[in-house]
């Protein structure tokens, strides 16, 4: 049984045998997690990220759709107090922020909470993981696609006056034959992906500078239009709302672990890491908490209700003038092309990951000698993520999203409990204060926000849950590299 430090074979295992039960909760020594960061098949990952990349990478995860679309939503569930709402959500996220911060800085790899529960809860908790983690990355870069093309519709409206026809922005079933703009705003994150993680980093960094300071000029002029006497009745429907605001709320949040996938790229992992999550994390619900008071002082929450209410409505409002709104829906079409890059760049090192233990095929784990990235796997991922939002209509999957991550976040709190008692002696360049206290309530935090959702959700959770667990009884058990090792 391998489980004290011997590096599993690099071979993948062509004529496997059953393995029993104990399989399913063999763990993944820390120190062979380790020393395998940044080996894929044929060359290895290059390490170029600074600090300053990796958060801007966090921020392009996150800041997203949740603030420029699903704020409008959240406001008539909660009145003014969807400053709080977001204030709640932020507060799960930041329990699990600061456990992804303890496990990135001990474990920099690119499998991010697949890998860390694969060394602390076992192989099946690590796929089930992985698994979810699809759910966070690949459907959800795909439903952020669907938006993408949305804005883009808006932006060209304002500007020449055209939006392009319903056949080619909607997948069949909900009213066209394909959504060209969400295949597109793919294509081009996997053009920027092949060309290099600093490459795209780059990319990213200036798209997000572009995002913040979109939300920043909304702010600078909805505060123009602010009026106190909106804030009169500041929880009109009930402290319940904020809950309910909360969890829906919690999507904006999604994406803040995103620099963790970086773990094999990252120059300073175990230093920086945990900085980047942290700081990130920071940044995006200020931004939020400031957009979102600005935005019901400047329109009385009832406004929100049933209209066709957004940041680019209200700043149209305020001016009276359309252009702002049209510089906004550009501001959204830029903010939202750097979500789809890093959450696709995510998505493709966690593949890496997962492929390298041998739990998905091999070709995931391929490295291009020369530019240092998995080349094929980026391709495969996008493809796929790229004709998931273009032909397909998500519907439920998008919802189950949420209930995926808030899974995997879960896990991962539960992972820094686990950690601390069986590997007292590692090395942690960062430690989340209050020993279990806080994993413990950023578990019962996600544990609530996955309980606020509805039958639907879980339903459709359940049917993507039960696939997953018959793809790994096929495949992964078998395949897996620690199963080789035990024979
Ligand atoms: N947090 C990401 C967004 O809001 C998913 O778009």
């Amino acid at each position: 049984m391998l489980d004290q430090g011997t590096a599993p074979p690099a071979t993948e295992p062509s004529a496997p045998k059953a393995s029993g039960l104990s399989a399913l909760v063999r763990r993944k020594p820390v120190d062979v997690l380790v020393a395998e960061g940044g080996q894929g098949e044929g060359g290895s990952l290059r390490r170029s990220l600074s600090m300053w990349q990796l958060t801007m990478i966090s921020i392009g995860a996150t800041l997203g759709t949740g603030i420029f679309v699903v704020l409008g939503e959240a406001v008539p569930l909660a009145g003014p107090a969807v400053t709080l709402a977001f204030v709640f959500a932020g507060l799960t996220a930041l329990f699990s922020a600061l456990s992804y911060a303890e496990l990135a800085g001990t474990i920099p790899v690119a499998g991010s909470s697949y890998s860390y529960a694969y060394a602390t809860m076992g192989e099946l908790v690590a796929w089930v993981c992985g698994w979810c983690l699809l759910l966070e990355y690949g459907v959800s870069v795909a439903a952020v696609a669907v938006g993408w093309g949305d804005y883009l519709n808006e932006l060209l409206d304002g500007t020449i006056g055209v939006t392009l026809p319903a056949a080619l922005s909607s997948p069949p079933g909900d009213g066209g034959i394909f959504n060209l703009p969400a295949l597109i705003v793919v294509v081009l994150a996997m053009l920027f992906l092949l060309g290099g993680a600093k490459e795209s980093a780059r990319a990213n960094t200036i798209m997000v500078v572009v995002k913040i300071a979109a939300l920043v000029l909304f702010c600078a002029i909805g505060f123009m239009g602010f009026k106190s006497g909106n804030y009169s009745d500041f929880m009109p429907l009930g402290a319940g709302s904020v809950g309910a605001a909360g969890a829906i709320l919690f999507f904006s949040y999604i994406g803040f672990d995103a620099a963790s996938t970086a773990g094999e790229e990252a120059k300073d992992p175990k230093k920086d890491l945990p900085r980047a999550i942290m700081l990130s994390l920071v940044i995006v619900t200020a931004l939020y908490v400031l957009v979102a008071a600005v935005a019901v002082g400047a329109w009385d929450w009832k406004k929100f209700e049933g209209s066709e209410a957004s940041l680019a409505a209200i700043m149209n409002d305020v001016t009276g003038q359309s252009f702002w709104g049209t510089l906004l829906a550009a501001g959204a079409v830029i903010s939202i092309a750097s979500v789809v890059l890093t959450v696709l760049y995510g998505q493709t090192r966690i593949l890496f990951a997962m492929s390298r233990d041998g739990l998905v095929p091999k070709v995931f784990g391929k490295v291009n000698p020369k530019t240092g990235t998995p080349r094929t796997n980026t391709v495969i991922v996008s493809l796929f993520c790229g004709v998931l939002a273009a032909a397909v209509p998500l519907g439920e999957l998008v919802n189950a999203t949420s209930i995926g991550t808030l899974f995997a976040f879960a896990l991962v709190n539960i992972a820094v409990v686990v950690l601390r008692y069986t590997k007292p002696e590692l090395q942690r360049s960062f430690k989340v204060p209050f020993g279990p206290v806080f994993p413990v309530l950023g578990f019962a935090f996600c544990g609530y926000s996955m309980y606020s959702l509805d039958m639907i959700t879980w339903a459709v959770f359940g049917i993507w849950m039960a696939v997953g667990l018959v793809f790994y009884f096929l495949y992964g058990m078998r395949r897996s590299r620690l199963a080789t090792a035990e024979k």
